[in-house]
């Protein structure tokens, strides 16, 4: 590709401006695991440009703020950020970057232009391969750069990466977001749909694999409309690949590159969960068993509002499916609190859901209006003190659901995912079922990075207590 092939020139270009100093860059991710993957390929691209990473902001050459604006309080996160800032700015004379969902809201830049001067590159999420070219003229013009495209970007291949993890890896499949749910501000900052191609995707596992990555994370906004959009006409087709052609055909063939031991996905759209999909997961034998299920609400009004084409009696029935097909199924889920219009019924109806399918794991967010969407525009708005006396309720609800669920593991036999010493106590050992619990056991070093089995001997809420099966 020659954009990249242009990319790598300018890489080369900062690192010779940086020859013999030893630079260093902080990053502040501040979103969802797309968000941490961006990241990651910004951290390749940095140190290719001959910068080291620090845990710290205050040791830092440049900072680099990776945004979001899925709620208020992400947004409220950057702005305190930017405060801390500025002293740093002004006595060290550190480079700010600021790139990620946010920076696609026109009323952000002009924000941050006015209020916020001293920030010296402005990038969206079209433009994030263009990171180099861009430091490259902060750096060589000393000018401040705003590089924000609001057309959808192409999918590189070929940017260098620098992953957080040794043994778990995510990959993104898809970019964009067609779905437009009312509330939600993706589909503006993400742009519309598009898949990556088949084969580099697998090309990329296929490489983890060999690295010695175990656990592989495939990722997109509506990861079960992957090709879709491709094979609707609208966007141009991808040359066949080892069969794969949707969704349900990539899980298949990711389960069976050697190496690989466990696969998991987000976020699949219940509206789209196909039978195709279902039965891949329960033949996949690497394919973990916790599936999210984003439900929003349990109020078919609510879910009409929200334009998320499933009702109540859908979202349940897809469950009851799911849970007879797949065996041992557990299921996670988000649930947005006081959506515009949300009755008293209506909230019962989410509790109600959350009460018949007995969700592994609940994440809960307060509705937060954002500008554009027509969720902002309605009218019946929910107060503040409302919408908080349900989080809680629901809270509680969660929380008494967990207690039990957790019980259930008490005496079983788990496979664990060894990730290395647990962070409270370094003499033990802390890992991952397959249903993502966190459990911690007393073992040898060369448990870690391993799959090992472990029987569950007490609950603690956040996690569980195991000793190891000597096989
Ligand atoms: N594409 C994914 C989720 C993306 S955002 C999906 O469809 O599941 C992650 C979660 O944030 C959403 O599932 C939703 O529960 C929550 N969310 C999105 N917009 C929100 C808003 N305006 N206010 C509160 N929560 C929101
Ligand atoms: Fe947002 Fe809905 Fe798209 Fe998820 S599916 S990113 S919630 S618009
Ligand atoms: Fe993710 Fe936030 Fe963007 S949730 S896609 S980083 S708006």
């Amino acid at each position: 590709m020659q954009e990249i092939e242009e990319q790598k020139r300018y890489m080369k270009e900062v690192k010779k401006i940086n020859e013999g100093i030893t630079k260093k860059y902080y990053i502040l991710t501040m979103g969802c695991q797309l968000n941490e993957n961006d990241s990651e390929k910004l951290s390749g691209m940095l140190e290719e440009m001959g910068y080291s990473k620090v845990e710290e902001e205050k040791e830092a050459d440049l900072v680099l703020l990776n945004t979001c604006c899925i709620r208020e309080n992400a947004e409220d996160k950057l702005f305190g950020k930017l405060g801390e800032l500025k002293r740093a700015k002004t006595e060290n004379g550190i480079i700010i970057a600021i790139g990620g969902c946010m920076m696609q809201q026109d009323h952000m830049i002009e924000k941050i232009k006015k209020s916020y001067p001293f920030v010296d590159l402005i990038f969206g999420t079209h433009t994030l391969h263009k990171f180099p070219e861009d430091l490259y003229q902060v750096l060589n013009e000393k000018e401040k750069i705003k590089d924000v495209l609001d057309i959808d970007g192409e999918i590189y291949e070929g940017l260098p990466i620098k992953r957080d993890s040794k043994i778990k890896a995510s990959v993104t499949i898809m970019n964009g977001c067609n779905n437009f749910c009312s509330y939600c501000i993706v589909p503006y900052v993400r742009g519309r749909e598009r898949s990556r191609n088949p084969k580099d995707i697998m090309e990329e596992i296929v490489g983890l694999a060999k690295e010695g990555y175990k656990e592989i994370t495939l990722l997109g906004q509506n990861v079960n409309s992957y090709l879709r959009s491709e094979k609707e006409g609208l966007r141009p087709k991808f040359e066949e690949y080892e069969g794969i052609h949707s969704f349900a055909t990539l899980l298949r063939k990711v389960n069976e590159i050697k190496g690989i031991e466990r696969i998991r996905f987000i976020s699949p759209h219940p509206k789209d969960f196909t039978q195709d999909v279902i039965e891949a997961i329960r033949d996949g034998e690497k394919i973990c068993k916790l599936i999210h299920l984003p439900l929003q609400s349990g109020s078919t009004n609510i879910l009409k509002k929200m334009n998320r084409k499933y009702s109540k009696e859908q979202y349940l029935k897809l469950v009851e499916n799911m849970k007879k097909i797949i065996p041992n199924l557990t299921l996670s889920t988000d649930i947005i609190v006081g959506f515009p219009g949300e009755t008293e019924e209506d909230f019962e109806d989410t509790l109600d859901v959350v009460r018949k399918v007995k969700f592994e794991q609940v994440y809960m967010f307060l509705y937060s209006r954002r500008v554009g969407t027509p969720g902002d525009k309605m009218e019946d708005q929910i107060p503040e003190e409302v919408k908080h006396e349900r989080f809680n309720r629901l809270k509680k609800l969660v929380e008494e659901q967990m207690e039990e669920s957790n019980q259930k593991y008490v005496g079983t036999i788990q496979t664990v995912l060894v990730d290395g010493p647990s962070k409270n106590n370094k003499t033990l050992l802390s890992g991952r079922t397959d249903s993502n619990k966190v459990v911690i056991f007393e073992g040898p070093q060369n448990c870690i990075h391993q799959l090992v089995k472990i029987k569950i001997i007490s609950e603690h809420m956040w996690y569980l207590r195991g000793e190891l099966i000597e096989e």
